[in-house]
């Protein structure tokens, strides 16, 4: 935390100290969007940043000149410019600023703005209201009816669920998760996730698994526990789990049959979770290294 907090926190307040007395035309501080928007995994990276937009907002009621930027991520330059960071981000709904468009906005900012905090950020709302904080209510008026519609398209899992026959629940759930593990993974359109294969394996990371239980969420309309990834680690384990999930709201009737099953035998049990204790242990001190390296 301290090291992450230390060189933003410091030197802004030491620049702030220093030059109080001065006559600036500007003083510009870079913060990020993730102090907007959240980024799982980074949480000291997020304080870090908010302390740089409450110093703007700070000297800005003392009347001395500021501007806190809360950029969303670059393409091509800087410490953003990756692969993977650009492809989590836009499975949230976030693109990428060139350095084009970064310096045409920096300018313009210079020029006009008089806000003491401004986001850059590439943000596509249908997506990025479909999950996660794109639900908060802060957002809701960026795109309101688009967030509703989108929202209400995407839970739909738990109504298609209830309305299978049981048999067919799982097979069902399953295919939506493969779509969306290939998503998340950022796999080509024509591949498709391994049903037994650990997700861990498969080269999924701390950040991917909040990733795809935030789509879980969407898709359920409910949320699942932040831990269901590293328990049920495999597309066919995490699909008998949600499916028992979603219907143990809607029990079966005394006689032991759901209404459904139509008199045909129970279906076999899904494979048994397999032992994860090492997995969660290992994606505990994957997200402590995340913690201490943001
Ligand atoms: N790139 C983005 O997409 C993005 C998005 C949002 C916000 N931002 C913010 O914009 C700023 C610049 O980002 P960037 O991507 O250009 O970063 P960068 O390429 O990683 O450059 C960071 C700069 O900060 C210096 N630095 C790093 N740790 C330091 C420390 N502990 N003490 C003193 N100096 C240190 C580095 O010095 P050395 O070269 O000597 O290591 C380097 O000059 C950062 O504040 C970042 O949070 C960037």
């Amino acid at each position: 935390l301290k090291t992450v907090l230390a060189p933003k926190v410091w030197g802004a307040w030491h620049l702030h100290e220093l030059t109080k007395d001065l006559s600036l035309d500007l003083f510009v501080l870079y913060s990020s969007a993730a102090a907007l928007l959240g980024s799982p995994g980074q949480g000291s990276h997020v304080a870090a940043n908010s302390f740089l937009d409450g110093l703007a907002h700070y000297r800005h009621r003392l009347g001395l000149p500021a501007l806190s930027i809360n950029w969303g991520p670059w393409s091509e330059v800087g410490s953003a410019a990756t692969a993977v960071i650009h492809r989590q981000m836009r499975s949230r709904g976030v693109g990428a600023i060139s350095p084009d468009q970064g310096k045409r906005a920096l300018s313009q900012l210079l020029l006009t703005n008089r806000s003491p905090q401004i986001g850059v950020v590439p943000i596509q709302w249908s997506q990025f209201q479909q999950q996660g904080i794109g639900r908060d209510p802060f957002f809701a008026n960026f795109n309101q009816t688009g967030h509703r519609a989108a929202f209400e398209k995407k839970a739909d899992w738990q109504a298609q669920i209830k309305q299978l026959p049981q048999r067919q629940r799982i097979g069902f759930l399953t295919q939506a998760l493969q779509t969306e593990v290939a998503k998340v993974l950022g796999l080509a359109g024509n591949q498709k996730p391994e049903l037994t294969t650990s997700f861990f394996d498969m080269g999924m990371d701390s950040l991917m698994a909040v990733e795809l239980k935030n789509q879980l969420d969407a898709h359920l309309g409910t949320p699942v526990a932040a831990t269901v990834i590293f328990e049920f680690p495999t597309i066919r384990t995490l699909a008998a789990h949600l499916v028992e999930m979603v219907c143990a709201a809607d029990p079966p009737p005394a006689d032991g049959l759901a209404p459904d099953l139509h008199g045909e035998p129970p279906p076999a049990n899904p494979d048994p979770p397999p032992d994860v204790s090492s997995e969660i242990e290992q994606e505990l001190a994957a997200l402590e290294t995340l913690l201490e390296r943001s």
